[in-house]
């Protein structure tokens, strides 16, 4: 039998990098992007002590980081390597994949079968999603965002699906007239969020509020509502008929509502998986897992039309890629 290293290459060189793919995610959970950006070297013992870890899975998660040139290990030193910039960028992403859904990609072999989609069988972790998109925000969104607010007048604002609230806590820190308010449905979302903007000394003017988007009628903190934005969760409003009704009723119930940000990744053109972006393939495999579907740019703009929005502008992310933020005035505006 021969154990040369050519053998099962490909297998090797994926089960390594799934490995990699995880080590990036606790590569940010142990703060080494940060360390490593304020330090040029560390010294593996001395951090292991210091940060009170064991020794040996340091090294290991070490050498899966090397495998992917996210650091260099020499004897007892670490560096950075030559991919540590793209992956201190792209780690929200990957902890995205990893902690937020991780759980459900695990039971892929399951969820497949049509017995086994019944009830909530969903399983992610959405305090982990939230953390993760607000550091993809931060990294990737964010620039362009505040250059479409830079030519919005409102100070009323609120964000569905707001996850870590940090949407939010930028208007009302960038504008201390703003008051917002935001809506998510999960539970570990809201709790993110309202750490966040206690941490920050808004609850005066930020309120937080766990709840369904799709029946946005029915929240009475809602009706003020000048600039609404919606990152990140747009597919959520499908099936199609559904988000017509509640864009519509978007325009018609809320009088004072002037603009809507929405901002969604929509689905790849084609098929194609081996020029498949950074994202595309996990954020679509995740939504079939979960019997979500994912509509084309084309189809959104089919729905703005038939709910009476107009898009006036948009800006198109390369990362993470096919993402893109619509902005919406009422179709009767002049
Ligand atoms: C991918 S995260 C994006 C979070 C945040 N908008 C951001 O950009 O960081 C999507 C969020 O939408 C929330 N969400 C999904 N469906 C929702 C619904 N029907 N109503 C309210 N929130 C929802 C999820 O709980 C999650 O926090």
């Amino acid at each position: 039998m021969s154990g040369g290293a050519t053998e099962f290459a490909k297998s090797a060189e994926l089960f390594n990098s799934s490995i990699a793919t995880w080590a990036v995610s606790a590569a940010w959970d142990i703060g080494l992007f940060e360390a490593l950006t304020e330090a040029d070297e560390i010294d593996i013992p001395w951090y292991a002590k210091t940060e009170e870890m064991d020794e040996p899975s340091l090294r290991y998660l070490l050498r899966a980081l090397s495998y992917a040139d996210v650091v260099q290990v020499d004897a007892d030193r670490v560096t950075r390597g030559a991919t540590f910039g793209e992956f201190a960028q792209s780690k929200g992403l990957f902890q995205w994949l990893t902690k937020g859904y991780g759980s459900l990609f695990q039971r892929m072999g399951e969820v497949v079968y049509d017995k086994h989609r019944t009830g909530d069988y969903v399983r992610r972790d959405s305090t982990a999603v939230s953390i993760a998109c607000r550091d993809a925000n931060d990294v990737f969104m964010d620039a362009a965002f505040t250059e479409v607010l830079d030519g919005l007048d409102f100070s009323v604002a609120a964000d569905l699906g707001c996850g870590s609230g940090e949407r939010l806590i930028q208007l009302a820190k960038r504008d201390p007239s703003v008051t917002c308010v935001g809506l998510d449905i999960a539970a570990g979302a809201i709790e993110v969020g309202t750490a966040a903007v206690a941490a920050n000394g808004l609850q005066d003017r930020v309120t937080l509020v766990r709840g369904d988007a799709r029946r946005l009628g029915e929240y009475e903190a809602f009706k003020d509502v000048e600039l609404m934005t919606s990152f990140l969760m747009g597919h959520d409003f499908w099936p199609r008929e559904q988000c017509v009704e509640l864009f519509r009723g978007i325009r018609t119930q809320l009088p004072n509502l002037k603009h809507f940000v929405l901002c969604d990744t929509h689905r790849n053109a084609d098929d194609e998986t081996p020029d498949l972006p950074l994202f595309t393939m996990g954020f679509e495999t995740a939504h079939a897992l979960m019997g979500q579907y994912i509509p084309t740019r084309e189809e959104w703009y089919s729905v703005f039309e038939e709910s009476g929005w107009k898009c006036v502008k948009q800006h198109v992310y390369s990362t993470p890629a096919n993402t893109v933020i619509f902005q919406l005035e009422r179709a009767d505006s002049e």
